[in-house]
């Protein structure tokens, strides 16, 4: 017998054990807020951290413990700490290590939240930020700073898909004694194993693949145990911002199918990719599996599957783009990804739309980008939809644009 589980049975097993006075095999579910101790040093006890246990509903509940002991295990981290969405798990992970007058390197195309929290509410409390381009790891050495105390990398990044070097970036920061932070999103501890290659912290939108179902906010941090415990006690703690047991309850649900919903959006993303990239409409398409994706090797390197996300730039730009999305009878217009059903965006007005059009183009952010989360169903069904799509699109613009 194997001693140590694959991902797969990890997945379904890791933390979870039936009820032991009932033998319910699902999860049970403990709103409760206060809990009772047998007596005083006990409780000092586990408010300090030095017992395991829950102690009041705000710093953590036991279906939520339940499932942060899973999301660390599957990540390869000492602890983990579950959060009320992505952007608590991001803002948690960022002011656990910075304080006033402290610098952080940032990727320089991150998730539009990231950078709206970076640009405008991080500097209210006085943290710098820099943006750098960290595909050129040269240059983002040269970026840091005497006061930079991180540095915080996205990889795939949203929305256009560079991948980054989470090895060669980790081990560059290890001489300055930075730590890495790593947003794991787009790929869910199935795909990639960041602390594994050498970072020191992951964060997740359990919003997305890991709850995977569109019926829950929610973020994790992953990372060692008393960098997680400062965060329950003095971030989330402190600003109130726990996962609720009847979210934990759900994520774990959700989470027992994780790596054969994965498996189908990677198959069905790749499917649809090639497909864009060989439609005479399509100028550039944005995904890792294929061969065209400047880090296509390091992708096939780092990671076990290249994830649900497609982006593309339609032909023409910014009106072609949105009329090829409100021509779409399947996929849906929505903000969202890692869900079972097929959602577009358009980042310029909707997820991005934080960031100032000068900004947004250094950042490859261009006014015609799309971005499709690629769903569960039928992969020749997605493709009929875009092929109708683009067919009407063709038909309406032939002449204006194909001459372009
Ligand atoms: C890569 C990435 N990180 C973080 C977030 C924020 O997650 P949440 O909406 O759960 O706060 C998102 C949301 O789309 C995202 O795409």
């Amino acid at each position: 017998m194997k001693t140590e589980w694959s991902m797969d049975t990890k997945i379904i097993h890791e933390s979870q054990f039936p009820d032991p006075q009932t033998g319910a095999i699902s999860q049970t579910l403990v709103p409760a807020v206060a809990y009772a101790f047998p007596d005083a040093e006990t409780a000092a006890a586990v408010v300090a951290g030095e017992e395991e246990g829950v102690y009041y509903g705000r710093y953590g509940n036991p279906t939520s413990r339940t499932l942060e002991k899973k999301i660390a295990a599957l990540e390869g981290g000492e602890d983990a700490l579950g959060v009320s969405s992505g952007m608590a798990a991001i803002s948690i992970a960022l002011l656990g290590f910075l304080k006033h007058g402290d610098h952080v390197l940032v990727t320089k195309d991150v998730y539009g939240g990231t950078y709206s929290f970076l640009t405008s509410l991080a500097p209210r409390f006085g943290i710098e930020f820099d943006f750098v381009d960290c595909t050129d790891i040269d240059s983002m050495i040269k970026a840091i700073r005497p006061n930079t105390r991180a540095v915080y990398i996205e990889t795939p990044s949203n929305p256009r898909l560079t991948i980054l070097d989470i090895g060669q970036i980790s081990e560059a920061c290890k001489a300055y004694q930075l730590p890495v932070i790593v947003d794991n999103t787009f790929m869910s501890p199935c795909l990639q194993k960041p602390l594994e290659l050498g970072a020191d912290v992951v964060v997740h939108s359990a919003t997305k693949y890991i709850n995977g179902h569109g019926d829950v906010l929610a973020g994790f941090i992953v990372g060692k145990k008393d960098t997680i415990q400062f965060m329950r006690k003095k971030l989330m703690g402190d600003l109130g911002q726990n996962l609720n047991a009847w979210d934990a309850f759900l994520i774990l649900r959700g989470m027992k199918t994780m790596a054969l919903r994965v498996e189908r959006h990677c198959s069905n993303a790749q499917k649809i990719a090639e497909y864009l990239e060989s439609h005479p409409f399509i100028d550039k398409v944005f995904y890792p599996g294929l061969k065209s994706h400047p880090q296509h090797e390091l992708a096939k390197t780092q990671m076990k599957g290249m994830g649900g996300i497609v982006s593309f730039e339609v032909k023409g730009g910014l009106i072609e783009g949105k009329k090829l999305i409100n021509s779409l009878q399947l996929a849906m217009i929505s903000f969202s990804l890692g869900d079972p059903e097929t959602l577009v965006q358009h980042p310029a007005s909707m997820t991005h739309a934080s960031i100032p059009q000068e900004e947004r183009m250094k950042f490859g952010i261009t006014d015609g980008l799309i971005r499709v989360s690629v769903g569960l169903e039928d992969a020749d069904d997605i493709i009929g939809d875009f092929d109708q799509a683009l067919s009407a699109l063709f038909s309406a613009s032939e002449t204006k644009i194909i001459t372009k």
